[in-house]
């Protein structure tokens, strides 16, 4: 078995640097295409053999340290009462505004709920056995709020910041309702076998410092410290994190996850020796020519200088144009470029 991922999350001497692609099973791979022009996305979540197959299509494909569950951060909404569909980005028919709405979410029993979620890590911890650690997910209370109160993406994020400061009672009731069933979704899927878990929190940075420590990290920190992690290590990824760091790496995680807009060794300075990092590789260099990947890889593990503790990434998902050879041969770069 590969350990090079897991010992590195506990920062632990490594013999290369381990690499995975966050959104590494998707639209990019014409393997991944073909499986999904015979169904809908949500189906391919809710059937565990697809999900399971388009999982391994990256670990055969790229050569990655680590698996990530195929499946989305708003699965287990769903069965909070809220319709869903992704067109191809996601939308809630009946987005959450008022009291009453909130009032009207239950937490799923995630054994009845999420069954295909539970069925699909069992299949892969018997497909990867010798292979590669598995990474279970979930989105961070903020970002799945974001998206329940928006109803899809948003470029300002009006309608979330117009309930966090103006009906605080409403925004506290939703974000506390998520917690609790982030909680037991994430157990679930330790339970059920993921070894590592990460906490997408693609919203966060669009909060000040002092907004992120009052309206998300209480959540953020409930749900960390609700988890069963002694062995499972957990990710905490926030995109946009480069200027609040330290508030940060307060709510907690095993390794802090970083997008491109920070140096990543001045980011290891100041979260110091026994926080892990993952990251931070921009994702359009994919784009370009392989030389430039090439110096590009080796700037960022220059950047590492050797620390333990360290797991390459991009700094935020894969792009679905990115020819899968430059991958491929990020990942290959990663490896031959980190041999100690
Ligand atoms: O990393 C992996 O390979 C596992 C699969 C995975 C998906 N979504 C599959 C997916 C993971 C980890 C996610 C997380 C996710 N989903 C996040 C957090 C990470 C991030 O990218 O910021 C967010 C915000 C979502 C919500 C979501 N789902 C969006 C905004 C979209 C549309 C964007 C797009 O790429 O078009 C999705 C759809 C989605 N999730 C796809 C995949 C493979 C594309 C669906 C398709 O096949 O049509």
């Amino acid at each position: 078995m590969n350990t090079r991922f897991l010992d590195a999350c506990w920062g632990k001497q490594v013999d290369r640097t381990p690499v995975w692609l966050m959104r590494q099973a998707g639209r990019y791979l014409p393997e991944y295409m073909a499986i999904r022009s015979k169904c809908t996305f949500l189906e391919l979540c809710k059937t565990p053999e697809l999900a399971a197959q388009v999982t391994l299509q990256p670990v055969d494909i790229l050569g990655v340290d680590a698996a990530i569950l195929f499946s989305d951060i708003l699965t287990p909404v769903e069965p909070m009462g809220m319709a869903l569909d992704f067109v191809p980005g996601p939308v809630f028919e009946n987005p959450i505004r008022s009291m009453a709405d909130v009032d009207r979410l239950r937490i799923p029993s995630m054994e009845e709920d999420v069954p295909y979620v539970l069925e699909t890590i069992k299949i892969l911890r018997r497909e990867l056995a010798g292979r590669v650690p598995l990474i279970g997910f979930g989105g961070a209370p903020f970002t799945l709020a974001c998206y329940m109160v928006e109803g899809k993406g948003s470029k300002d994020f009006a309608l979330i910041k117009r309930m966090m400061y103006g009906a605080p009672d409403v925004y506290a009731a939703l974000m506390e309702k998520i917690t609790m069933m982030s909680m037991e979704y994430l157990n679930a899927q330790i339970k059920a076998g993921a070894q590592a878990i990460q906490i997408f929190d693609t919203w966060g940075g669009i909060l000040s410092p002092s907004d992120y420590t009052a309206y998300v990290m209480p959540y953020t920190t409930k749900l960390i410290n609700g988890l069963n992690r002694i062995q499972t290590p957990v990710i905490h990824f926030v995109k946009g994190s480069g200027a609040m760091l330290e508030t940060v790496k307060l709510a907690g995680g095993d390794v802090m996850g970083l997008d491109w807009h920070v140096n990543l060794g001045r980011a290891r300075d100041l979260l110091g020796p026994q926080m892990a990092v993952q990251g931070n590789l921009d994702p359009t260099v994919l784009y370009a020519p392989q030389k430039t990947i090439e110096a590009e890889v080796k700037r960022v593990l220059d950047e590492n200088a050797g620390r333990p503790g360290f797991i390459f990434n991009l700094g935020h998902g894969i792009l679905p144009t990115v020819p899968p050879e430059n991958a491929k041969f990020m990942v290959e770069c990663v490896h031959r470029l980190s041999q100690s």
